[in-house]
C-alpha cells in the first residue's frame, strides 16, 4: 500500500485500518511498519513516509467475537466520515487458517457487509461495495476448501471474494498472457504438434526459517504450500486457451478449464508421478543451513516435504500426451522461478550437433523466467563461424530490465489496487481452487499412508532429491539447469 501511495495509484482518501488482538496506538503501529516500508523494494522517503503514515490507524480487538463487530463498525464508519470515503470497505484476511470462519461469520453478523451485493443494492445509482480478500492457505484438503467457499459465500458474493494468488500478480506472469496472446509467431506452436513438455519450477534458497512450527502443520508442505497454489496456477496460465476478452470472468473460465481438465494421479500411479523431498544440513552460498528436522518447531521424525515435484497430464485436444513437470523446494541452490518449454526436435537431423549432458539432443526451448532476472530466452541451433558446418545452441534474450529500464512492481501491489479498482481477473475463483485439490490430494494421501524411510534425502544447498530426476529421466527428460542458458549482458 505504501508504494501505491509514492506511485500516486492509492485512492484518494483511503485508509488503512489494522485490527488485531494486541494492544497498540496508532502511532505504535505506524512505527512499527514503518521498519517495514524501509525494507522492502523502493527506496524510503521520510517525507513521501510522513504523508503516508496518517492514513493508517490501529484497532485493538478480538475479531473472533462477535461483540467486537459494533465497535469497529463505529471505527470504520468514524474513519469513512473523516476522510469522506463513504461505506467501500476492501477486508484482508491475513490470519491463522482456523480463524477465516469466525471472523468472516462476525462480518457478516455484525452487519459489516450491507451492498457488494451486485444485485440488491440498497442505492442502485451509486451502490458502494464491501469486499475481501482471503489469503492462502484456502483450505487443506478438497473438503476444507470447499467448505471454506461456503462460509465466504454466505456472506459475501462471488463478486466480492478475492482469493488472493501471489504468482498471479507476478509481472512476468502476466507478461505470459502478451507474450502468448498478443504475438503471431509462438500460439500456433503452443501444442503437442510441436512441445515435448513443460517445466515448472520455483525453487527458494532459504530453509524455513522462523517458521516452522506452521510449515510442519497440517497445512504446511511444498505440496501444499506451493504446487497446489501457485505452480498450477502457473501451469493454467501457460496452458489455458485464449480468452474472449481479457475480462476477469473470461480469463478465469479459460484458466479453470485446464485446472478442470488435469488428471489426478491414481494412488497407483503416485510413486511414478510425484517425488517427496525433505532438505538436511548443507551450504548455500557459503553459509551453513541446518537440515529442517532441526528447525524450530520442526518435529524430528517429521515426514513433511520440504521439496515436492509432480508430473500432470491435461486432457485437452491441444495437450493431450505431453506431460507438466512441476517442482518446488526450500533450501535449494538458488532461488528461481522459472517456466520451461521444450520443444520437439526435427523430424530429420540433417547437421551433426553439439550434444548435451548424457548425449541428449539439444532442441529448441524456451524460458520464461518470472523471477529473478525477469526475462524470456529462446535456444535454438546456430552455425559457428568458419569452415564446415558444426551447429552449437545460440541464445536470444529478452531482459525486462534492460528493455524497460524499470523494475517490475510488486505482485501484492498490483494485486491489492485490482481489488480497490474491483478487477478479480488475477484472482482466483472458487472452482480453480477445488480443483487444485482435487489434483494433488492423491499424492497428500499416499504420502500420508507410506511414511518414507529415506528422509531427509537432500542436501540443503542442492537441487533436490535424486528420485525427481529419475521421474523425468522415465520420459526422456532432465530438468532444465539454469547455468546452460545465462544470462545476456545487462
Ligand atoms: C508463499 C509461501 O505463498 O510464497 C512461502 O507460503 C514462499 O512459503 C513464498 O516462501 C514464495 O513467494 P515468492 O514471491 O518469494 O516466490
Amino acid at each position: 500500500l505504501y508504494h501505491l501511495f509514492v506511485d500516486g495509484h492509492l485512492p484518494k482518501g483511503a485508509t488503512v485500518l489494522g485490527v488485531s488482538r494486541t494492544k497498540m496506538s496508532d502511532d505504535d503501529y505506524r512505527n512499527y511498519l514503518r521498519d517495514f516500508a524501509k525494507e522492502i523494494g523502493k527506496p524510503y522517503d521520510e517525507k513521501q513516509w510522513a504523508e503516508f503514515a496518517p492514513l493508517v490507524h490501529y484497532h485493538a480487538d478480538d475479531a473472533t467475537n462477535v461483540e467486537s463487530m459494533p465497535g469497529l463498525n463505529a471505527r470504520l464508519k468514524k474513519l469513512a466520515d473523516a476522510h469522506q470515503t463513504g461505506s467501500n470497505r476492501l477486508f484482508y484476511l491475513s490470519v491463522a487458517p482456523h480463524l477465516y470462519e469466525p471472523i468472516i461469520n462476525n462480518l457478516g453478523a455484525g452487519d459489516m457487509v450491507t451492498e457488494g451485493k451486485a444485485w440488491c443494492s440498497t442505492d442502485r445509482d451509486h451502490p458502494t461495495w464491501q469486499r475481501i480478500i482471503v489469503e492462502k492457505p484456502f483450505g487443506s484438503d478438497p473438503e476444507t476448501a470447499a467448505h471454506l467457499n461456503r462460509v465466504i459465500g454466505r456472506v459475501f458474493e462471488e463478486e466480492s471474494i478475492y482469493r488472493i494468488d501471489h504468482y498471479l500478480g507476478k509481472e512476468t506472469v502476466q507478461n505470459l498472457l502478451v507474450f502468448r496472446f498478443a504475438n503471431t509467431i509462438f500460439e500456433p506452436i503452443w501444442n503437442r504438434e510441436y512441445i515435448d513438455h513443460i517445466q515448472v519450477t520455483a525453487t527458494e534458497a532459504v530453509g524455513v526459517e522462523a517458521r516452522g512450527s506452521y510449515y510442519d502443520s497440517p497445512s504446511g508442505g511444498a505440496m501444499r504450500d506451493m504446487i497446489q497454489s501457485h505452480l498450477l496456477q502457473v501451469m493454467a496460465v501457460v496452458a489455458m486457451e485464449p480468452p474472449i476478452t481479457m475480462a476477469a470472468n473470461d480469463m478465469r473460465v479459460e484458466r479453470n478449464k485446464i485446472l478442470a481438465a488435469t488428471r489426478a494421479p491414481t494412488a497407483d500411479e503416485v510413486p511414478r508421478m510425484a517425488v517427496k523431498g525433505q532438505y538436511g544440513p548443507g551450504q548455500i552460498g557459503g553459509k551453513s543451513i541446518i537440515g529442517y528436522r532441526e528447525s524450530e518447531g520442526v518435529h524430528p521424525e517429521s515426514q513433511t516435504d520440504t521439496y515436492a515435484a509432480m508430473q500432470l497430464n491435461v486432457d485437452t485436444w491441444r495437450w493431450g500426451g505431453v506431460p507438466f513437470y512441476l517442482r518446488s523446494g526450500k533450501a535449494m541452490t538458488r532461488k528461481l522461478t522459472q517456466i520451461v518449454v521444450n520443444f520437439k526436435p526435427t523430424p530429420h537431423l540433417l547437421f551433426a550437433e553439439k550434444r548435451g549432458e548424457g548425449g541428449a539432443r539439444q532442441c529448441n526451448q524456451l524460458v520464461i523466467n518470472v523471477q529473478p532476472d525477469e526475462g524470456i530466452r529462446i535456444r535454438f541451433s546456430g552455425k559457428v563461424p568458419g569452415l564446415g558446418t558444426t551447429i552449437k545452441p545460440v541464445v536470444m534474450d529478452f531482459d525486462y530490465v534492460e528493455q524497460f529500464h524499470a523494475e517490475p512492481p510488486e505482485a501484492y501491489a498490483t494485486l491489492l489496487l485490482d481489488a480497490m479498482r474491483g478487477d478479480q481477473t488475477l484472482y482466483k475463483y472458487r472452482e480453480e481452487i477445488e480443483n487444485c485439490w482435487r489434483i494433488v490430494q492423491p499424492v497428500l494421501d499416499y504420502w500420508d499412508e507410506n511414511p518414507q524411510s529415506d528422509l531427509p534425502n537432500y542436501a540443503a544447498g542442492t537441487w533436490g532429491p535424486s528420485s525427481s530426476d529419475i521421474m523425468l529421466a522415465q520420459h526422456g527428460a532432465r530438468w532444465h539447469d539454469p547455468r546452460q542458458m545465462p544470462r545476456g549482458k545487462r
